[in-house]
Formats: C-alpha cells, structure tokens, sequence
C-alpha cells in the first residue's frame, strides 16, 4: 500500500473514460456544451489498461468509471471487461446519468461490478428535461428499475438546488421506503464549466435534513463507512438510506483515499488541483512501468493537505464537472 505525503493511503481510482455528455445538466456544462478534445488527445483504452495496472501494483484497489458519461464512449463495455481481470482490483464502479446505461447492466451485474452511481435530481419529467435540457427521464428510471432488478448496489446523485428541484427532496426520500437504494442529496459546487463566482449556498447539508426530518420526523443518523463522501441517515424500517454530500460546506481531505485521471490522460491528487501529471505524454513517450511508477509515486507525495481550503481563496471558477470528472 502506498501512503502520501499527509499519510493517507491512496486506494481509490476516478478514472474518466471521456469528457463527452449525452445530458448538459445546467450546474455541469452550458447548452452548448464544453469545448471537446480531440480524439487523439483522449486515453485510448489500451492506455488507461497499463495505467490502472500500474496503479494496481501500487495498491488502488477500487476504481470508479466516470465521465462526461461513460456510456457515450463506444467500446466501454470490452474495457471494463479487460479491468476486471487486473490483479488486485477488487471494486469496479461507475458513475451513469443512466441515459444509455439499461442495456448493459445484466453484462455489468455478470462482471462484477461493485456499485453504479446514478444521477437522479427529480422524478418530475419536466423538472428534469428543464436541469438537463434533455427529455431522458424514462430512460434513466428504466436504467434505475434494471439496477435494483439486477441486484448492483445503486446510489442516487441529486444535486439539491434552490428554486429547481427541493421539491423533490421527499418524493426522493421516499423512494427509500421500498427501494434498496442510497440516496444522496449532493450540495451544488460551482462547476458549471461557464465560470463562476463562488455563490452563497442556500441548500446546506443543515437545511437538507432540517427539510426531511420535518416531513419523517424519525429520521436516524446512521455511522459512516471510512472515506464516505456522504453524511448517512436512514428512515427506520425504510429499505434505502439517505446521505449528504456536503461537497461545498465541507471538507472530505482529511481522509481523502482518492486520485482522478482526466480523459487526456491528466494525474490529479486532488480534485481541486489543475493535474499533476502528465500521464499521456508519459505514456506516449515510450515509458516504463517502472518510469510510471516512479512519476507516480513522485506526484503521491506532494499531495496538498487540504486542496478544499485553498480552492474557496479562489475568484471565480472556470471547470466543467464533466472534465474533472466529478
Ligand atoms: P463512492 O464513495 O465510490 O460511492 O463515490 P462518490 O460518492 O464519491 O462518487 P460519485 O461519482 O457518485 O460523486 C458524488 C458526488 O461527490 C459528486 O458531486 C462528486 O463531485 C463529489 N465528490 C466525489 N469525490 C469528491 C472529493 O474528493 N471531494 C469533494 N469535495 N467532492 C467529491
Ligand atoms: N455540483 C455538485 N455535484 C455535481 N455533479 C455534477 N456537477 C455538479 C456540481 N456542480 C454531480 C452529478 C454526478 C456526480 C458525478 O457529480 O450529480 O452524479
Ligand atoms: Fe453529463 Fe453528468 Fe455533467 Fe449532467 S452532470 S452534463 S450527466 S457529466
């Protein structure tokens, strides 16, 4: 196991496959979408299978598949296949907005696949079709009904805005009453890739639950697993669970497990940072594994303490969560 420079291990894997979206959800990308790379400046996949082999060998146990969606991204299905064979992965996740994600998931659930993150801020169709300015909501919830038909262990994403969807903060929570599903109410970061100031949040994780607990008054605070990202509760008798992600009024470095590879092939330690590494030149320059294990280890152990601090010193804010890679 490899430790960083704060003695945090690192274990945990964001690997974007693109940065490519179906959707243009309002608090990710404008309308007219970001600017795309270029094919060429996108990992192919044979690249990120060295890479995340590497990784292995240094103790990256879990790898989570995100985007722009991942299912955009012809062939994902052949590569997951490939991961699942890398010695010491032993968690293969994905984060869907579940547009295109339905027909795959008796392939995923044979493969292994641990856990599949999905996007969900409304089950109201025009609520969503107005948050992702496109009309998918039916798709996404046959992807949802597949999930739990399946058996994967699903996690709901609804990022909670003011004036868009709180209403849908107890139709959500209600899901939880027959549903085996975690759902999250992510509080809104300034990722919108259009640049923005750092606005006042009115959607805390405090006013989130105050909001719940109003209508289930006996809402429970569940522990929370290490490294969770979400602040867990749960409706007694209810099948599913609720958490917060208070991504904006609270700091996860402490604890942070994590490293993210952009889709060109950028190393981040942080998801503030604005990449460490360039991997793709690396690769693409005819290096070793034992030259991408040393650049690695070199970039591990420079790892800001708390990137999150540092970041809220910042101006205005110009990335898309679609290229981060959430
Ligand atoms: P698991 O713990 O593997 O289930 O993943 P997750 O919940 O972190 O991942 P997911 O892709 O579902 O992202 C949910 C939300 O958490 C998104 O809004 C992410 O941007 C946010 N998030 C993920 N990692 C971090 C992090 O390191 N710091 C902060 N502030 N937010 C994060
Ligand atoms: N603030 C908070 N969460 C966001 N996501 C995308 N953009 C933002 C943002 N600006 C979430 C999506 C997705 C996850 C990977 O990131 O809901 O589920
Ligand atoms: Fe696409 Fe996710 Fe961004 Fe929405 S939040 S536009 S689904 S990458």
């Amino acid at each position: 196991m490899i430790y960083d420079n704060h003695n945090r291990p690192i274990t945990y894997l964001r690997l974007a496959v693109t940065d490519r979206c179906n959707l243009r959800c309002f608090y990710c990308m404008p309308e007219e979408g970001i600017k795309y790379l270029p094919k060429h400046q996108v990992l192919t996949y044979e690249e990120m299978e060295r890479l995340v082999r590497v990784l292995a060998r240094l103790g990256v146990q879990k790898v989570r598949i995100t985007g722009g969606e991942p299912f955009v991204r012809a062939g994902l299905m052949d590569f997951l296949h490939r991961l699942a064979e890398i010695d010491g992965l032993n968690d293969i996740s994905l984060t869907t907005n579940g547009v295109l994600t339905a027909p795959h998931i008796p392939a995923l659930a044979a493969l292994g696949v641990k856990s599949v993150n999905l996007s969900l801020d409304t089950l109201d169709r025009d609520r969503f079709h107005k948050i992702t300015r496109r009309d998918e909501l039916p798709a996404v919830l046959k992807t949802l009904n597949a999930l739990l038909e399946a058996g994967i262990q699903t996690k709901i994403n609804a990022v909670v805005m003011d004036g868009q969807n709180t209403q849908d903060l107890v139709p959500l929570t209600e899901m939880t009453r027959t549903m085996p599903v975690d759902v999250r109410f992510i509080e809104e970061m300034p990722f919108n890739g259009e640049g923005s100031h750092y606005p006042v949040l009115h959607w805390t994780h405090r006013r989130i639950i105050d909001e719940i607990r109003s209508h289930f008054p006996d809402l429970q605070k569940l522990p929370d697993p290490p490294f969770s990202t979400s602040a867990n509760y749960q409706i007694p008798g209810h099948a599913g669970t609720i958490g917060v992600i208070a991504a904006f009024s609270r700091t996860f470095c402490g604890t942070c497990n994590r490293i993210r590879m952009t889709a060109q092939g950028t190393l981040k330690t942080c998801l503030y940072d604005n990449g460490v590494l360039d991997v793709r030149a690396l690769l693409r320059s005819g290096a070793s594994d034992d030259e991408l294990t040393t650049a690695f280890l070199k970039a591990f152990s420079h790892r800001p303490a708390n990137g999150f601090e540092a970041e809220q010193q910042r101006d205005t804010v110009t990335e898309s969560m679609s290229t981060i890679g959430g």
